[in-house]
């Protein structure tokens, strides 16, 4: 068991200790959760984001998609987490639909921040979502924008495959990126972009931004938690890496994810898509 004195020494992360990280090249950690034990974990590692995705509708629900999972299942997921964090900043999914115009933002991000959640993270970058981002951030709520492979959009996108491929796309995703940051959103989620256009995003826009399969020059990385700890049944992505299996716990795993970060070890190449 933890002891709150230990979780209690390190200093809250913050939304301008998120900015300062930016500034200072520190590597920010960010890992998905779900449940308050493993809350302890990710806070006695060190970890400095919780996010309690809503991929939670995937790795814990069974499900095929992240678009079933309800604000109310969100809210009861964000509440454990809360009840494990002490001094990590805690992002909570608004999931799919709970976010179509600025007053449900409000309103969904409203119940969300109540059951624990610091900052609230919301896919794509088009004008209906950056309404949204507006309207949160005028009533000082925290927003984590995600870019690239949105799962809330997998009907439209075809699949879950890499995007921002090619001069057009990538011209895009630089658009949205910028829109996002203009917009009050404070830090940016990419997933699965090529490494080289996540490294450009992130040399231009003045918020952190957070790399899931978009290489090691963001200035931070997300996993899954139940994929780097080889829970997830199936093939394991290969932008992720099973740090369970080299460890002896799962404390262990989550020190190692944490350090190797920090180090700038992972991603490493083979975790880099092509
Ligand atoms: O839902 C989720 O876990 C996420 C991460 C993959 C970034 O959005």
């Amino acid at each position: 068991m933890y002891v709150q004195a230990d979780r209690d020494a390190r200093k809250p992360v913050t939304v301008p200790r998120l900015r300062e990280m930016k500034a200072k090249g520190e590597k920010i950690v960010a890992l998905t959760c779900y449940d308050a034990a493993f809350a302890v974990h990710l806070e006695t590692a060190g970890v400095d984001i919780a996010l309690v995705g809503d991929s939670l509708g995937m790795v814990v629900q069974g499900r095929s998609s992240t678009l079933p999972v309800t604000l109310d299942e969100m809210i009861y997921h964000t509440a454990m987490v809360a009840r494990g964090i002490s001094s990590a900043l805690l992002i909570a999914d608004l999931p799919f639909m709970t976010y179509r115009n600025p007053e449900i933002a409000l309103e969904s991000s409203a119940r969300l921040i109540a059951s624990g959640a610091a900052m609230v993270k919301l896919e794509g970058g088009d004008a209906w979502t950056l309404e949204a981002i507006e309207a949160l951030t005028a009533h000082d709520v925290p927003v984590c924008a995600h870019l690239g492979l949105t799962p809330q959009s997998v009907h439209k996108l075809g699949g879950y495959r890499m995007q921002g491929k090619g001069e057009d796309a990538a011209a895009r995703l630089r658009e949205q990126a910028q829109a996002v940051a203009q917009t009050g959103a404070e830090l940016l989620v990419l997933e699965s972009v090529p490494a080289a256009l996540a490294a450009q995003i992130t040399r231009e826009i003045p918020i952190a931004t957070i790399g899931i399969g978009a290489g090691r020059d963001c200035d931070g990385q997300v996993l899954v938690l139940y994929d780097m700890l080889g829970i997830t049944p199936g093939k394991r992505p290969k932008f992720s890496r099973d740090f369970l299996g080299g460890s002896e716990s799962i404390a262990a795993a989550i020190a190692a994810y944490v350090g190797d970060v920090r180090a700038g070890k992972f991603p490493a190449d083979e975790n880099i898509l092509g």
